[in-house]
């Protein structure tokens, strides 16, 4: 887990595997929330930053149960629940375009009897006899990502990404930076407004040449053609933009004051007159057999065309009879996308490799024998998990079928198991991270036991393949919060080898006249900005407690389970000591961690298991070598409640449970969750049911909710 924001997701984890059944109405509205939160998080990273963090699948999960609790608890205000994903919603960053002619989508046909149907159902359509001829476009449909062009006299004046096919973004300035695409149109027969439609796309020698440069620059590395071209264009630098290579193909139009011709193919030669770039592969064809022949002949060409494409678009070339068939739902009648099926390549499996992301999840990589698929090399292909591994009974030595199907990473389908030789070996999962050695475990969900999919590192404020992302959370807001130490001096900082781990940033002062150059001397500091920093530095050497224990960056310890912390062990040292016990499931050391109101099972482990890291302890001894974390701002002693655990059960009517909880811990008491031989008091409302009955049991002191208000005096 890196940053505050991603912690702030995980505080409600127990809310999070609740049934929506069982939530209560503030719950209801905590999750919602959350959900809702999260949500456009994904969102962002999928549409704005294309480089989402979780499947598809994962994503529906999310939205399915905001779409239960809304369900369930009409009452509650419905936020931003951003639209489904459909196409892509307007990025931040980009104005948004409404289209004035709606970019529409195509349906799609997988087999020959597809096609067939379609040229009939057309034919019936316009009711056309045998004898009536009907000729189609057929055409690549290309990767890339589709764009719609504004000319107004002839002159480049907006472009516009599809977005939800309503609404895109406004990408004029980094569009201008494509070479492909004229600023302004040739020719005398341009009419006053015209839309031009078309795909950006990326060539595979620039695409190869863009992931070479990327790497070497330690930037992004691309999936495929198609994100990159998304990922180029969709940048709020257009410097950016001007430097990646991409290309443009014009196929259609949105708004247009006239047209140049009354048939699609003359539409597009005329485009071509006009400068503009389009498909030399487009063909006319008179039926089902012609486009299927096309369709056939253009699997065979694919691999050599030198970019992407995933299946062939036919089109109704007669622009009369467009206009007569109109459009179902989102697509046009008289149109009609082909696909071609996943392209596979059978190869040897040499290796598998164990990648470690940002966030600490271990992903296994398969290492391949490079081989060609669709015309792109391949030599690595994800087993996305240790599961994956075992499910495919994926060996060391196996032949495996490879698969890249449109916009992901190549796949494993399966093992060949014919060809396994005899030396293949059964691959291990590691149980340590193979960055920096420190163990790596599989959570088990809370309510069904079954184990995450993802092993995780559980190493993050030493693992170098996580350490700027915790150093940045370690020196965020709601941390440490170092002025003049924000997320890029971090980063500058650790690719100088200046910081690797928390500690560093205490001892930079003093190793800073050994740098060459010292900081002052870098660019875009100076000796007063150093000062600066170095103070903010010193100043923190005194901090909040819970603020040091959210800087740890513990899995699922936001700042409200920080704080909670905070207040049940009162020291750093008493923590640690508490949480290296607590390694015995059996102590009472665990036990009392699960008892403190809030901390669930997931967050106990998460916090028991990130002390039993040798590693992380280390961190956090050198740490407090340097800094000092004072315990909460001192409660109440002289209250009656004062250092008493109290339990609040069932449904109390003068006070919320949060409001209860946080008053009985301003006047000193410690709130806990279940009932034990140390609790003092537990307040009972209407309903309270197996905690009174435990109370009784151990001879507990029961209070009514006024009673408990008459002892605190409120
Ligand atoms: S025509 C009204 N022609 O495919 C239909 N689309 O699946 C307009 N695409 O959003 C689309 N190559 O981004 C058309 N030669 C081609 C295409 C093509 C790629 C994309 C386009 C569209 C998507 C629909």
């Amino acid at each position: 887990m890196g940053k505050g924001r991603s912690e702030k997701g995980t505080q409600h984890k127990d809310l999070a595997t609740k049934a929506v059944t069982e939530l209560t109405d503030t719950e209801a509205d905590i999750e919602l929330g959350r959900l809702i939160g999260e949500i456009a998080r994904h969102d962002r990273l999928y549409y704005a930053h294309d480089n989402p963090e979780i499947s598809d699948a994962e994503y529906d999960k999310l939205r399915h149960r905001s779409k239960e609790i809304q369900r369930a608890f009409p009452q509650l205000p419905l936020g931003d629940l951003p639209e489904l994903r459909v196409g892509a919603a307007p990025a931040v960053g980009f104005a948004k375009v409404r289209h004035r002619v709606p970019m529409l989508s195509l349906d799609n046909a997988f087999d020959d009897e597809d096609i067939t149907d379609f040229v009939a159902r057309i034919r019936r359509f316009l009711k056309l006899s045998d004898s009536d001829a009907l000729a189609f476009t057929a055409e690549p449909k290309i990767d890339g990502l589709s764009i719609s062009l504004r000319y107004e006299q002839g002159e480049l004046v907006e472009a516009a990404t599809r977005g939800d096919g309503a609404e895109g973004e406004n990408v004029t300035a980094n569009v201008m930076t494509i070479k492909a695409i004229p600023h302004r149109l040739k020719g005398r027969d341009v009419p006053d407004v015209f839309e031009v439609r078309g795909e950006i796309y990326m060539r595979h020698a620039d695409f190869a040449a863009l992931n070479a440069a990327q790497e070497k620059a330690g930037g992004k590395i691309f999936a495929n053609p198609r994100n990159a071209a998304a990922g180029s264009l969709r940048q709020l630098d257009s410097k950016v933009t001007a430097s990646r290579r991409l290309a443009f193909f014009a196929y259609g139009w949105g708004e247009a004051s006239d047209l140049p011709a009354d048939t699609q193919s003359g539409v597009v030669a005329a485009f071509s007159n006009w400068g503009l770039p389009t498909n030399p592969k487009m063909e006319l064809c008179d039926g089902a057999d012609a486009l299927l022949d096309y369709y056939r002949r253009l699997g065979e060409k694919r691999a050599g065309l030198g970019y992407d494409i995933d299946g062939v678009v036919y089109k109704v070339n007669r622009l009369d009879l467009q206009e007569r068939l109109g459009f179902v739902s989102r697509a046009p009648r008289w149109a009609l996308a082909h696909k071609f099926p996943a392209e596979q390549a059978t190869t040897i499996l040499r290796d598998i490799e164990i990648q470690v992301g940002r966030t600490g999840a271990l992903t296994p990589v398969a290492k391949l024998e490079p081989v060609t698929v669709g015309g792109v090399v391949v030599s690595n292909a994800t087993l996305h998990n240790e599961d994956e591994i075992v499910r495919k009974d994926v060996r060391i030595g196996d032949t495996v079928v490879v698969q890249r199907a449109g916009d992901v990473i190549p796949q494993i389908v399966r093992v060949v198991e014919e060809k396994r030789p005899a030396h293949a070996k059964a691959y291990v999962f590691p149980d340590v991270c193979p960055v920096c050695g420190s163990h790596a475990v599989r959570e088990a969900d809370e309510k069904t036991g079954e184990r995450d999919a993802v092993r995780r590192c559980t190493g993050g404020l030493i693992c170098a393949a996580q350490r700027v992302e915790r150093l940045k959370h370690f020196v965020s807001r709601n941390a440490f919060d170092i002025e003049g130490l924000g997320e890029k001096s971090v980063q500058e900082f650790y690719d100088a080898g200046l910081i690797a781990v928390p500690p560093d940033i205490f001892t930079l002062a003093g190793r800073n006249p050994g740098f060459d150059p010292p900081i002052e001397k870098r660019e875009g500091w100076g000796a007063q900005s150093v000062k600066k920093l170095f103070a903010a530095i010193e100043a923190r050497r005194s901090i909040a407690l819970d603020r040091f224990i959210f800087a740890l960056g513990i899995r699922h310890v936001g700042e409200t389970t920080a704080r909670m912390l905070a207040r049940a062990y009162g020291s750093a040292e008493a923590l640690k000591a508490a949480m290296v016990a607590a390694q015995d499931h059996e102590s009472e050391a665990y036990q009392d961690l699960g008892n403190i109101d809030g901390i669930g099972q997931v967050v106990a482990d998460a916090v028991v298991e990130f002390f039993a890291e040798p590693h992380n302890v280390e961190v956090i001894d050198q740490l407090l070598a340097h800094v000092s974390p004072q315990p909460l701002a001192a409660v109440a002693t002289s209250s009656p409640v004062a250092g008493k655990t109290v339990v609040f059960t069932g449904t109390l009517v003068r006070l919320t449970r949060s409001e209860a909880k946080a008053q009985a811990e301003r006047l000193g008491a410690k709130v806990a969750g279940s009932v034990s031989k140390k609790t003092d008091y537990v307040v009972a409302g209407a309903e309270a049911g197996s905690k009174l009955k435990k109370a009784s049991e151990l001879g507990v002191a029961v209070l009514s909710e006024d009673e408990w208000i008459a002892l605190i005096g409120a």
